[in-house]
């Protein structure tokens, strides 16, 4: 596996496979676990040519948000990523994404405000921005995320309607991955204690149910958390949730029995 840390390296790179050969693009913020890891797999199985992304990008955090605490261990990160056939880690500098005087910004206006976006204003601007900026970068056939952030997903999809790029990007949707406890595997999990790890285990729980009504019942009476919300997204296909477990936010989804993905 080659690291790049330029977008202009990482094109000389990819350059003799570009013409005849598919690529799969994973970005990423880094901190692997087993979700991540599910997302290089289905890329290798699905591509010539694997890239992953790892960037922590700080456009999507707010002010108060963990940007200067979210976990970073690039050589342990490279090392997992090598383990499961990545070609190509790129790992841009900040300015190399966001230069002075950078000021261009997409806005998925009503599906980037609701939910996550309501709670974290400016996030999904961020996450739209800088995955439409490594789409154009890699310029992959195939995109892979994971359900475990499903109003991503829902506002990426949209993102690649609404500028009509549908036709030639592929985004590919993966399953969550879950401790055997049943809780979402998340770079945050790391922040937890044991007392509130045990606590989280409410949230898929109540999310298991399958109800909206069940489960805001459920979490508003399940000790040393605080709801954050529980609601529906794309039309009442997924159920999903957010929570404050002591400091840390957590968030997780289902999609709701009998609903075709
Ligand atoms: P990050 O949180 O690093 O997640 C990278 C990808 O891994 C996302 O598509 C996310 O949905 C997926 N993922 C995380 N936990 C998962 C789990 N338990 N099971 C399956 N997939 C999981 O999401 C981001 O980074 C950023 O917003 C990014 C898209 C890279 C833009 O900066």
């Amino acid at each position: 596996m080659k690291i790049a840390r330029t977008i202009d390296e990482l094109r000389t790179l990819m350059e003799p496979m570009t013409v005849g050969f598919t690529t799969g693009l994973v970005p990423t913020m880094g901190a692997f676990h087993e979700g991540h890891l599910s997302l290089f797999r289905a890329a290798r199985k699905e591509n010539d040519t694997v890239v992953a992304s790892l960037f922590v990008n700080p456009t999507q955090f707010g002010p108060a948000e963990d940007l200067t605490r979210y976990p970073r261990d690039e050589a342990r990160d490279a090392a997992l990523a090598a383990a499961e056939g990545v070609d190509y880690l790129f790992v841009p500098p900040q300015e190399e994404l966001y230069p002075p005087g950078y000021q261009t910004w997409v806005d998925v206006t009503e599906l980037g405000a609701i939910l996550e976006g309501a709670a974290r204003p400016g996030h999904f601007r961020g996450v739209a921005t800088v995955c439409l900026k490594l789409f154009n970068i890699v310029r992959p056939q195939a995109v892979y995320f994971g359900q475990k952030d499903a109003q991503q997903v829902a506002v990426l999809r949209q993102m690649l309607r609404d500028l009509n790029m549908e036709r030639d990007l592929d985004l590919c949707v993966l399953p969550t991955v879950r401790d055997a406890d049943g809780l979402a595997l998340s770079s945050r999990n790391a922040y937890l204690s044991a007392t509130e790890r045990e606590q989280a285990l409410a949230l898929p729980r109540a999310l298991a149910t399958g109800s909206v009504g069940e489960a805001r019942t459920r979490l508003a009476s399940a000790p040393g958390i605080t709801v954050d919300y529980v609601d529906t997204l794309e039309d009442g296909r997924v159920l999903a949730a957010a929570i404050r477990v002591g400091s840390t936010r957590l968030i997780d989804n289902i999609i709701v029995e009998g609903a075709t993905p």
